[in-house]
């Protein structure tokens, strides 16, 4: 396994923040509604952690630097876990575990169907995000995982419904995602791949030539 240490660390840090909304929920610092307001931040981690997995490739793609895609799989792990604990907060803060009141909810809101959809989708991909599935699959495999794209799409559906015409922060994850997305277009992909390995080479170049 590469960079374990980081790995670790990532792991860590990312772990440690739920635990802190929960300690601030406990201590009443989440304002009068602490269950909405954990509802919400774990649905934004998610959200985050799913635009930094997807940031992972053009990252690389920009850096020349392979090491990002050793972090990929862990971020978007995490971005699902995240989304689970979302549903958890909202089944047991917002409905009191009345699952009854769920099924209601899933047919009267819409938002909530779209968020059950968008759960779907990084479900799938958690599930074969292993080397077996990888193996098993083989082509297949990255064809699958090209559903990272809908999902996104579907969870920033989800958050403009949920804000509705407060779209500040969505706006912002929005045009985030457009950028990301944009970057997987194989022939702006190619280019962003063409210019960073030309800026690199001039780097060294320079250096060669202070150190020469
Ligand atoms: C069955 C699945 C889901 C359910 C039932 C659900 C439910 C909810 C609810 C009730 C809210 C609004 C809470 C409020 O009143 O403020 C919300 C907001 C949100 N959800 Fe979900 N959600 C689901 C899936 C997801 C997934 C998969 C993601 C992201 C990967 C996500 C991201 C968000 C975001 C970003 C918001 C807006 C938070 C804010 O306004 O600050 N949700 N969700």
């Amino acid at each position: 396994m590469r960079y374990p240490w980081w790995r670790l660390l990532l792991f860590c840090c990312v772990a440690s923040v739920p635990c802190y909304w929960l300690y601030l929920a406990a201590a009443a610092a989440l304002g009068p509604d602490p269950g909405k307001v954990l509802v919400d931040n774990l649905g934004q981690g998610a959200l985050f952690l799913l635009l930094c997995s997807m940031a992972m490739t053009p990252l690389r793609s920009l850096t020349g630097w392979s090491g990002w895609i050793a972090f990929r799989r862990q971020i978007g792990l995490w971005a699902f876990g995240y989304a689970s604990l979302h549903l958890a907060a909202y089944l047991y803060f917002l409905l009191g575990l009345e699952f009854s009141d769920f099924a209601a909810e899933l047919v009267e809101r819409p938002y909530i169907a779209v968020g059950a959809i968008a759960l779907m989708g990084l479900l799938t991909l958690a599930m074969t995000s292993t080397r077996w599935s990888m193996r098993k699959l083989g082509k297949r495999w990255k064809k699958l995982h090209r559903i990272v794209y809908p999902t996104l799409l579907v969870v920033l559906l989800h958050m403009l419904w949920v804000v509705r015409s407060d779209v500040g922060q969505w706006s912002l994850y929005a045009t985030v995602a457009a950028i990301l997305l944009a970057a997987r277009v194989p022939a702006i992909e190619r280019r962003l791949v063409r210019i960073s390995a030309k800026w690199r080479d001039e780097q060294t170049a320079k250096k060669a030539e202070n150190n020469g």
